[in-house]
């Protein structure tokens, strides 16, 4: 008590210097770490903010938020990034509990966090410390490198593909079989977690799909969007793995094959090879499932954005041929694109924003989660939009050049416009 009352009173001192009226540093002052602020550091921050092995596919951030002492020298920078709203990461505008996984702070939260900067940071009394131990966030996060917790199976490349010093761009599809003593009958998993397996930077994405033995491609009943069948998912930069919800699951036929789909991207040169053994978890659904999970995707592989043009428009659409519940959206584009829409236009004739990213950044591949799967019905015709910005400007701060026309293409340098999307057919069977 009279730690927390020294506390307080050193910050009011501070806040009455930076021009406060008395009542207002009062309030400032009171607020401390331990009480006011850890708990939002907790909820919103360490999930990324902490110390643990890197896992490509994991949105690791570059320094720990995990005690007073971790946060206290980032404090400017904490107010600045929270005041922006650039921390927590999140590039969706849509009302608060659409999407499942959304980040974000109240204007509370905000408030509180940037006074609490202002008032000098103080710590207050680690009695009010929320119960739980910084490393035993670490630990929970990552059990054995795995953010989901142990996996029940792990299928792995057998051999670590070496990127050699001299390559710049490598697409590898490597195709491993399940063995049958991981997979003796056919398994409704609930979940899977990518990791690349790598002993150095330069992998540009890892995906996986499941093929059954006999090479049948797995899509829904709607069009099918090869080469996509049959995908698990993909990490990237910023991307995470998730769980299924209860209910939902994909079933793995005995003898199905995964296919590793690896991609490299690096500066050639002496020293800069490196490793890469990718690997998926998979975890077991033994309750009922009541929806299969497909992931596919909308896509538009044919065009050409002009050099040094901005806000240039890519489309794309695909009509129902039966209801689907849609249980995620993930857009994929690169260092142009700067936003990206899904719209669902209707049979009755209305319409309806499904996802809107007008802040779309590379480095961020985030799937959006509904909170209760939507049901679209048949006869919907859903639409993406991109828009790319191909000038000098974005091209000096994202490293691409703008005097060429860029069109799909593998490479970060070239072109993707990817409408992902993971849903249920709820009326098939
Ligand atoms: C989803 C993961 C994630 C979450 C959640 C997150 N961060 Fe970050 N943060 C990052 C990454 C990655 C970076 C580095 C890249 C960047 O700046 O975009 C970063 C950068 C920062 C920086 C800038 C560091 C620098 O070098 O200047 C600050 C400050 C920061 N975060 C504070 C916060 C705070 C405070 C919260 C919670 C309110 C938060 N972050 C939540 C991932 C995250």
């Amino acid at each position: 008590m009279g730690a927390l009352s020294r506390v307080a009173s050193v910050g009011a001192a501070i806040a009455v210097g930076a021009g406060l009226t008395p009542a207002a540093a009062e309030a400032q002052a009171a607020l401390t770490y331990y009480r006011d602020v850890a708990p939002i550091i907790r909820n919103h921050c360490q999930s990324c903010h902490r110390s643990a092995a890197s896992n490509f596919g994991t949105p690791l951030a570059p320094m720990p938020l995990l005690s007073y002492e971790d946060t206290r020298p980032w404090a400017r920078a904490i107010a600045s990034k929270v005041r922006s709203r650039e921390m927590p990461p999140w590039f969706a505008d849509a009302p608060r509990g659409v999407f499942r996984n959304e980040r974000g702070l109240t204007e509370a939260e905000i408030a509180t966090v940037v006074d609490w900067v202002a008032a000098g940071a103080p710590a207050g009394d680690p009695a009010f410390a929320p119960a739980f131990a910084a490393d035993e966030v670490s630990a929970a996060a990552t059990a054995g490198g795995w953010t989901l917790g142990e996996p029940d199976f792990v299928v792995r490349m057998e051999e670590p593909y070496v990127v050699p010093d001299d390559a710049f761009n490598v697409n590898r599809a490597v195709d491993v079989r399940i063995p049958e003593e991981l997979l003796p009958e056919d398994t409704w998993v609930r979940g899977w977690e990518l990791r690349a397996g790598a002993d150095g930077p330069g992998v540009h994405h890892m995906c996986a799909y499941v093929r059954p033995e006999d090479g049948r491609v797995l899509t829904g009943t709607t069009e099918s969007a090869v080469p996509f069948g049959g995908l698990l998912n993909c990490i990237a930069d910023g991307a995470e793995s998730g769980l299924l919800p209860d209910g939902w699951g994909r079933l793995l036929e005995k003898g199905s094959v995964v296919n590793f789909n690896m991609h490299f991207n690096k500066e050639p040169g002496p020293g800069t090879s490196f490793s890469s053994q990718p690997e998926v978890g998979f975890f077991i659904e033994k309750r009922p499932v009541k929806y299969e999970v497909i992931t596919d995707t909308l896509a538009n592989n044919g065009f050409e954005i002009p050099p040094n043009v901005a806000n240039y428009r890519v489309g794309m659409a695909r009509t129902l041929k039966t209801d689907i519940l849609v249980l995620s959206y993930w857009p994929h584009g690169h260092l142009r694109a700067t936003a990206v829409k899904y719209v669902a236009y209707y049979p009755d004739g209305t319409e309806e924003l499904l996802l809107d990213v007008p802040r779309y950044d590379q480095d961020w591949q985030v799937v959006y989660d509904y909170a209760e799967p939507k049901l679209l019905p048949r006869g919907t015709r859903i639409e993406a939009e991109y828009r790319f910005t191909n000038t000098q400007e974005r091209g000096v701060r994202r490293g691409f050049d703008a005097n060429r026309a860029t069109g799909y293409g593998a490479r970060t340098n070239d072109e993707m416009a990817f409408g992902f999307i993971s849903y249920a057919e709820p009326g098939g069977e």
